[in-house]
């Protein structure tokens, strides 16, 4: 069994530490938010993830789960280093590597042992910036460092199972002795490994993301176009599934994807692909696609409502998405601000982010309930796909709202359920 220092514990890097040490290792974690760090030392993980309280108390019970808000002694007791710090978007959209090269830094300074470790790239990086950004770091410590890339595919809300059970494992490193070593951390895991270039590996992790953000905006699009013709997006579905070649997933089309991975990750690219005298003309046309997909559910409302001055509009679902309590880039931070500068009133519910959204859009009347967002309420826009909201039925809208008017922005409801209600779904 290894010892691994995880460095920033965000989802990444908390369920990814969580999964080693459940798989036997023994992890030490470091992150610089000492809140963060008090909170987990208390097994109460600082977001809402499935499964990972119990199997962070099970970890630190066990002692094989230490973190500290320093970086000594955690880096000179590991042999693995894993960076798994955030690298958020510039205002120009370009990656950030500011957390990168101060975790880079730190991990040099604190290999004062000059023992062999190996260092792996968690961090989602444009290609070439573990070769140009953070290999000279490392190197000018003067400690021996072996480097390699190993992308995380994790999903909010379900990063810990994600961890557990890969679908692939994808390892880019300089020689196949790396790659082994990293390879038989994650025994027992059956699933395909794939052992490439760190600047292989770097990419492979933006050409997924970019894959999946691509399906996404040509569902919004193609939906959007299903209702200029007139024609059921379900059925195009359908028919579109039947083609072998093409995979049905990630082909739902509602108010566009949010997160803290789909649209920073594009932008990155582009503006990387364009600083290297490339112009990415399609994941500028995503983006693009995305930024205004939000409308199509505000307009859908006014098309049934007409003026929204002065109307209760219930927006149930604050997080991107359901099961996780994340609200960046969250679609419905838009779509508040449109319908509250059309002069609604806005009510918005969700089982687990009102905390960090009121920090975000701190002008919404938050509710505690789905029936209290609903009271009264003229319209709803449903944003986020929680299992709660799936199971609604009409009696559910037709209780508190007197002529209920539905925009399910996630496609989520059953019509079949909805009798009664004016149910709209883009597409
Ligand atoms: C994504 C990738 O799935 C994951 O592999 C990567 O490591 C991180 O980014 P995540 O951001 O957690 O994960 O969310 P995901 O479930 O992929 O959804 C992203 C966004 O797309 C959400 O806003 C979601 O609502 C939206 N989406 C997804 C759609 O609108 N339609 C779909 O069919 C699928």
């Amino acid at each position: 069994m290894a010892s691994i220092a995880v460095i920033g514990l965000g989802p990444t890097g908390l369920a990814t530490g969580v999964a080693l040490a459940s798989g036997g290792h023994r992890v030490l974690g470091v992150d610089i938010d000492s809140n963060r760090i008090e909170r987990i030392q208390n097994a109460n993980p600082p977001f809402h993830e499935a499964g990972l309280k119990p199997a962070l108390r099970r970890v630190i019970r066990v002692g094989r789960f230490r973190v500290a808000n320093v970086f000594e002694p955690m880096v000179s007791e590991a042999e693995f280093v894993f960076l798994c710090v955030g690298t958020p978007s510039r205002d120009d959209g370009s990656m950030d590597d500011g957390a990168l090269k101060t975790a880079a830094t730190s991990v040099a300074k604190a290999a004062i042992d000059k023992r062999r470790r190996t260092l792996v790239v968690k961090s989602t990086v444009v290609p070439g910036t573990t070769e140009t950004v953070i290999r000279p770091i490392l190197d000018s410590s003067g400690a021996p460092f072996r480097i390699a890339v190993n992308p995380e595919f994790l999903r909010e809300g379900k990063a810990l199972a994600d961890t557990l059970h890969p679908d692939r494992i994808v390892i880019g490193a300089g020689d196949s002795v790396t790659a082994k070593r990293i390879r038989a951390l994650y025994r027992p895991a059956k699933c395909p490994v794939y052992l490439t270039t760190l600047r292989t590996a770097e990419m492979i992790k933006y050409a997924t993301n970019g894959f999946l953000a691509t399906k996404v905006a040509f569902a919004n699009e193609l939906a959007n176009l299903c209702d200029v013709f007139g024609v059921s997006y379900d059925e195009v579905h359908r028919g579109l599934a039947l083609d072998p070649r093409i995979n049905p997933r990630f082909l739902i089309p509602g108010v566009g994807f949010g997160g803290s991975c789909f649209p920073k990750d594009i932008r990155a690219l582009a503006v990387a692909g364009q600083a290297h005298g490339y112009d990415p003309s399609l994941l500028r046309a995503i983006l693009t696609q995305n930024d205004q997909q939000f409308l199509r559910a505000v307009e859908l409302l006014e098309s049934e409502l007409g003026s929204l001055r002065a109307k209760r509009i219930a927006l149930l679902g604050l997080a991107f998405k359901g099961g996780t309590d994340d609200v960046r880039e969250s679609r419905a931070v838009p779509i508040a601000k449109a319908l509250k500068e059309r002069g609604a009133v806005v009510i918005g519910y969700d089982p687990v982010a009102t905390t960090n959204f009121h920090k975000a859009v701190p002008d919404v009347v938050i509710a505690t309930s789905i029936e209290e967002a609903l009271k009264d309420a003229d319209g709803c826009i449903v944003q986020a796909d929680w299992p709660a909201f799936a199971k609604l039925s009409a009696a559910d809208f037709l209780k508190p709202m007197a002529a209920p008017v539905v925009v399910d922005g996630r496609r989520i409801l059953k019509p079949n359920r909805m009798k009664g209600v004016r149910l709209r779904r883009i597409g």
